[in-house]
């Protein structure tokens, strides 16, 4: 079937499209008029189903998700623009880069990480985000003092190996995982359920 580009305008609104991709963006450029709100960023969101019923139950806070696929990207502008949910914004970005060198230093009261790809051959775990320190000290740097990085998976090693990393660096304190906070299970953990797997989670405080 031959290539149709959609009638749509690009990019959608609600999603972040800066002019400069190489200068660090203030917290308005983000989120103009609410920049004060309480904000989450959720790196690997997907098709943005947990972004999107988290905006829709706290409309006071900013939420962005980060996502490198367009397709899943768009989904989550399309939904934040049916939903009318004006406290949303997607960002079609590699994760570390934008951690490390786009969003602002302490921009966000929480970001989440959830389902990362785990990288279960050996060669390839140094690729494991929570296993390398200057991801997690840019993830530090991302939060307000006080604010907390949240990460959940479905992989056992995984869950162990971001335990073990943990112990290398004194920038966040680990707190328990909330029962009765409300967190909405993502498109990948209804799979891993249904699969019947051990969902772990960490959060974490920055120090
Ligand atoms: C396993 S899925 C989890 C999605 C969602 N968090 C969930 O739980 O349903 C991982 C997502 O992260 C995205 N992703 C993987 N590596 C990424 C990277 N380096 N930068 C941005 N997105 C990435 C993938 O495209 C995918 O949508």
């Amino acid at each position: 079937m031959p290539f149709k580009p959609k009638n749509e305008p690009f990019p959608l609104p609600f999603e972040v499209y800066p002019e400069d991709w190489f200068r660090r963006l203030e917290a308005e450029d983000v989120f103009p008029d609410r920049a004060d709100a309480f904000t989450e960023v959720d790196l690997g969101c997907g098709h943005g189903t947990f972004v999107l019923e988290m905006a829709k139950h706290f409309p006071e806070r900013n939420y962005l998700g980060v996502e490198r696929l367009l397709g899943r990207v768009r989904k989550v502008s399309r939904g934040a623009r049916k939903g009318e949910l004006a406290n949303v914004r997607a960002l079609r970005l590699e994760t570390t880069y934008a951690v490390e060198w786009l969003l602002p230093r302490e921009f966000a009261d929480r970001v989440h990480l959830l389902f990362p790809d785990p990288w279960p051959r050996k060669k390839h775990h140094k690729r494991r985000l929570m296993c390398q320190p200057a991801f997690l000290k840019s993830v530090h740097d991302l939060l307000k003092p006080g604010g907390e990085f949240w990460f959940k998976t479905d992989h056992e090693e995984y869950f162990d190996a971001a335990l073990e990393s943990l112990e290398t660096i004194d920038f966040f304190e680990r707190q328990p995982w909330p029962e009765d906070e409300f967190y909405p299970v993502t498109d990948f953990e209804k799979l891993w359920q249904a699969e019947g797997r051990k969902i772990q989670g960490i959060r974490l405080r920055r120090r």
